[in-house]
């Protein structure tokens, strides 16, 4: 089992500032395509690309080769980390800690980089331990941090006291004080385990919570990390409505709530988001980017390479419609270039992947005309 503790004056202070990311934008002036920083409504400046941190081994090897591309990433021109405290059994977090120590040391500030990380699942220390069950029972449910009747699907608990729990973890593994975006990560894991009122008054009560944690500044804002729930159709059992999501932030954190924040999968073989009419707003019928555009939460995509599947082997149209010198830059170029799309998210455990994606930064994203171009091409061969 790994441990590691910090205490607070170990830890980065701060958070991801206007100035700051400004000034992060700033180094790249000259070298960073116009459309690669973006500014969001709270202000800060957010990376066209992101680097996630999801996949690969829990083991020694990968922890450093994270660490690495973490660095690499920041250096070239890449403020935005995800993360969730799962990820490789926290151990993703923890190799990120271990970059941003290193890169502070090298002048780059906390204020600078916008961190995000992820609660709702249950996840073991370092390693699988050899009875997983004992294992919760003795960290979580024995010292009261989980009940029973709180966890769902054998693995997914959204109750406050455990969101609370999780977000000092992920603020030690990652030895900072304030995580920027804090996501509830798959909460439609949920959706078919409770009664609909159930979910909502979990999702309610979390959010109350999440409220509270923007009050003692241990986060920025939250969020909604989620794979199925806004790209399903309306009568999909999985399917949730962001309008209703947001009214409930409203509910409890008043018109200027922090729920500011929304991650889904968008990618050259996931295109619901963009194109499916699954959402209401005031009446009028959107697909989710838009919705979340109307709602002004701010969109980070997930899986822009469909997990490594797009950087090979791309169809012939779209290669035609899209710039890039490889599949992975295509397949990147087109979930940040996609209408309210901030920031696309590539998994990168290899710093050979950051170095090759950074070609990024100085390619200007597609403009509307070359972005549609994929789907004039797409409908010939219909
Ligand atoms: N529900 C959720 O909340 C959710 C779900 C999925 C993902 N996410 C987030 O989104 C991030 C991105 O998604 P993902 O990691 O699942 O998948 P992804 O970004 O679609 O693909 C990652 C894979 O692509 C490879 N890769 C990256 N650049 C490449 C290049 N230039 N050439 C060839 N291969 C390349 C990576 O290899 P190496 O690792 O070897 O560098 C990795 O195997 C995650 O890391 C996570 O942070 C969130």
């Amino acid at each position: 089992m790994v441990l590691r503790h910090s205490t607070n004056e170990q830890r980065l202070q701060g958070s991801a500032s206007p100035q700051g990311t400004h000034h992060y934008a700033a180094r790249f002036h000259g070298t960073a395509a116009p459309g690669h920083f973006r500014e969001i409504p709270s202000g800060l400046v957010m990376s066209s690309i992101g680097i996630g941190t999801y996949l690969g081994e829990a083991d020694n090897a990968t922890d450093r080769s994270y660490t690495e591309s973490v660095i690499a990433a920041v250096e070239g021109g890449i403020n935005v980390i995800d993360t969730a405290i799962n990820y490789r059994f926290q151990r993703s977090e923890r190799a990120i800690g271990e970059a941003l120590k290193h890169l502070a040391s090298k002048g780059y500030s906390r204020e600078e980089i916008v961190l995000c990380t992820k609660a709702g699942f249950l996840t073991p220390d370092g390693e699988m331990p050899d009875d997983v069950d004992e294992y919760f029972a003795e960290e979580y449910l024995e010292r009261g941090i989980l009940l029973p009747e709180e966890i769902a699907a054998g693995c997914h608990c959204m109750a406050p006291r455990f969101l609370e729990d999780q977000l000092g973890r992920s603020l030690a593994n990652l030895g900072v004080t304030t995580v920027d975006v804090f996501y509830l990560h798959n909460p439609e894991t949920q959706i078919d385990q409770v009664p609909a009122d159930e979910f909502r008054r979990r999702i309610r009560a979390a959010f109350e919570f999440l409220e509270s944690a923007v009050a003692t500044g241990k986060i920025g804002a939250y969020g909604m990390a989620t794979w199925n729930a806004f790209r399903e159709n309306v009568q999909s059992p999985g399917h949730m409505s962001l309008a209703e999501i947001e009214a409930m932030a409203r509910e409890a954190g008043g018109p200027d709530h922090h729920f500011r924040f929304l991650q889904l999968p968008l990618n050259l073989a996931m295109p619901e988001a963009l194109l499916r009419p699954n959402q209401t707003v005031q009446a009028k019928t959107f697909a989710t980017l838009q919705a979340a555009r109307a709602l002004g939460i701010t969109v980070v995509v997930s899986a822009s390479l469909l997990q490594g599947q797009l950087t090979r082997n791309l169809p012939k149209h779209i290669t035609q419609a899209i710039r890039g010198e490889s599949d992975a830059e295509r397949a990147l170029q087109f979930a940040r270039s996609a209408p309210a799309v901030v920031t696309a998210l590539a998994g990168m455990s290899r710093a050979e992947h950051v170095r090759s994606n950074l070609r990024m930064v100085s390619m200007e994203p597609a403009g509307r005309e070359e972005f549609l171009k994929v789907f004039e091409q797409q409908a010939q061969h219909l």
